[in-house]
């Protein structure tokens, strides 16, 4: 070992003894011929004292000639600091008295600081990925989502869970998230997709008989990225038999208190909130309600024919809704300047405008004011809990418009312009029973909601064929915050149901074969009723990090272009690759 100790080791028990560290120059100063140095490591930071006097001319000199970033080997005598001591360092009650110093190895001028507070632009940060690293939040970040993969195997390992590899070069299936292609060489023309989860292998595991089954899996989907999404993920995926929706949720929360409370302290209050899938939409907007604040919208599809403004009567006619939520005492943070952003802001998300009042001294403001009948205002009051200082804001369109405004709207009001979401508070709800199937105006047909394996409610089976758009599934999502931390549901485990699920999403007999067949035919050899899920692991430690984007915690991230400036990936390659691949590219075509 070239080392004794790490950098972040060293107390006041240590005093006296002799000790050699390893790492990196984070700091210099000479202070009259006396030169300290501090060295870091991933453990911490350990000041070093070249005294002239001490530890020779030869080290002395060597240390002066030492730079940012250079790496170091020093051995010396540990030394308390008296009264000069270092409340900010947990090596702050001693320094090292240096006796001999090796370079080894210099470093260029690293192109920013690795100071905990240094500001830099992500595009330097990732390119300098190696560098980045060394900052110490990216350490700790890194570690510990070290220590939740530890914890979350050992969790599973001691509930009887057996983690099993499934493969990563996969078949294509139509559906899910658009997937990586991998071509064939020795099959010309033919194409591998990389797993977009281990979903169908999970399930062909139940049918073996490995009746719970857990994997920490890579996923790779084709998609735009956000700041809660990369190209390639991890899950913690499990798989259980012979089990309800209950049991699912039970495990999964099981697992999330024990996360928080390892590695934040934090005791959850278990069994989390539950909300069907229906209240979520209607009542917040969206199928992943952030519950750290109230804001409720409230239908007034009723009230607004009689209402007096054509907005909110035209949109009713036309088969709509009006819903509303109240701003309660927002009037002082909301100004006409913001009001008119709030209106940018939802017509980003396909609203036609925001009708909003506000109410100060007892007078309504604004410009949905003046059309509402006193009648319809005092109806409004009752139903909203209008009081002075409210800013009423209003949505009318069709019900998937209105939830998409409204829903966002509430969480730029609460999370960003009325800071009604508090830092440690963390609310985690269950958002179940969604619909099994949505109709997709970009596809011209039904879709489903969650996957096309996902079970009916037993007594809407018969809905599959005569009332698609009501048909619930046994689907749960787990929310953190606003962000869906995870999802799952219980299976279908017959052919003849999986057969009607199928061709109400337009599968063919002949397609379903052609690319279930598979797992069809697994399903009629006694298949075990079963379910799971699968929690997306950068999503949970993004919020356990109180990080502002997923990249934060994954080692070596695809930026917003979904690439890798530091190993310049996606690259072309040669004529000769692309040929033993039979691969001809359009512009060669071209040619
Ligand atoms: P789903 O597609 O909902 O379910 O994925 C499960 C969880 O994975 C996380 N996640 C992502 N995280 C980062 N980047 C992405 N691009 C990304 N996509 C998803 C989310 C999500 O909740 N096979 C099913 C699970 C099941 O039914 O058992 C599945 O993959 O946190
Ligand atoms: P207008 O009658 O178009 O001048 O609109 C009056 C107010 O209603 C404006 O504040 C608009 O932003 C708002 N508004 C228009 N269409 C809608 C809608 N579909 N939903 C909610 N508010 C709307």
């Amino acid at each position: 070992m070239k080392r004794t100790h790490t950098c972040g080791q060293l107390r006041a028990a240590h005093i006296d003894k002799t000790v050699t560290l390893c790492g990196w120059v984070q700091n210099y100063r000479d202070h009259g011929g006396i030169i300290f140095l501090d060295l870091r490591d991933r453990d911490g930071i350990t000041q070093l004292t070249f005294d002239p006097d001490l530890c020779g001319k030869p080290a002395h000199e060597a240390a002066s000639r030492a730079r940012s970033e250079w790496v170091l080997q020093v051995s010396g005598t540990v030394k308390s600091r008296g009264d000069r001591k270092n409340p900010n360092l947990d090596t702050g009650e001693i320094e090292v008295f240096a006796q001999e110093i090796t370079v080894l190895n210099k470093a260029e001028t690293p192109p920013f600081e690795i100071d905990a507070h240094a500001q830099v632009g992500e595009e330097v940060r990732l390119k300098y990925r190696f560098i980045d690293l060394r900052r110490p939040q990216m350490q700790k970040n890194l570690i510990t989502r070290h220590r939740a993969v530890k914890l979350v195997r050992d969790y599973f390992d001691a509930h009887r869970f057996l983690e099993i590899e499934t493969p990563i070069l996969c078949k294509s299936t139509p559906g899910g998230a658009r997937n990586y292609l991998v071509p064939s060489r020795v099959h010309p023309g033919s194409f591998y997709a990389l797993a977009e989860s281990p979903q169908l292998f999970k399930q062909l595991l139940m049918v073996g008989g490995y009746d719970r089954y857990m994997q920490v899996a890579r996923c790779f989907r084709d998609e735009d990225l956000r700041v809660d999404r990369q190209p390639e993920f991890t899950q913690i995926d499990i798989e259980m038999s012979f089990i309800d929706m209950d049991d699912i949720m039970a495990i999964g929360e099981g697992m999330v208190s024990k996360l928080w409370k390892e590695l934040l302290g934090v005791e959850l209050p278990m069994p989390s909130r539950r909300m069907t899938w229906t209240e979520a939409m209607l009542t917040y907007g969206s199928d992943k309600p952030d519950l750290r604040f109230a804001l409720p919208i409230v239908d007034l599809t009723d009230w607004a024919p009689s209402s007096g403004f054509t907005v909110f009567q035209n949109a009713v006619a036309a088969g709509g809704v009006v819903r509303a939520l109240n701003a309660k005492k927002a009037f002082e943070t909301l100004s006409r300047r913001t009001l008119d952003q709030l209106t940018e802001f939802v017509k980003g998300h396909g609203a036609k405008g925001l009708a909003w009042i506000k109410v100060q001294n007892g007078e309504w403001q604004g410009p949905a004011a003046k059309n509402i009948t006193e009648a319809a205002r005092a109806e409004l009051a009752k139903r909203l809990d209008v009081g002075d200082g409210d800013v009423l804001f209003f949505g009318a369109d069709t019900v998937k418009t209105v939830c998409a405004a409204l829903g966002a709207l509430r969480v730029e009001l609460g999370v960003n312009k009325l800071g009604l979401a508090k830092p440690g508070d963390w609310q985690f709800l269950w958002v179940h029973s969604a619909p099994l199937f949505e109709w997709s105006d970009e596809a011209k047909a039904f879709v489903a909601v969650h996957h096309p394996f996902t079970a009916p409610y037993d007594e809407d089976v018969d809905r599959i064929s005569t009332d698609r758009a009501n048909a619930r599934s046994k689907s749960y999502d787990m929310v953190l915050n606003g962000i869906e931390i995870g999802g799952g549901s219980i299976r279908i485990h017959d052919s003849p149901t999986q057969g009607k699920v199928f061709a109400a999403l337009g599968i063919s007999e002949e397609d379903a074969q052609q690319k279930f067949g598979f797992l069809l035919h697994a399903l009629s050899f006694g298949a075990p009723p079963h379910g799971g899920m699968a929690f997306g692991l950068d999503r949970l430690m993004m919020l356990m990090a109180g990080a502002e984007s997923i990249r934060e915690i994954v080692a070596f991230p695809k930026t917003q272009k979904a690439r890798d400036e530091m190993v310049d990936a996606p690259n072309a390659v040669t004529e000769r690759q692309l040929k033993e691949l039979h691969i001809v590219t359009s512009a060669a075509a071209k040619a």
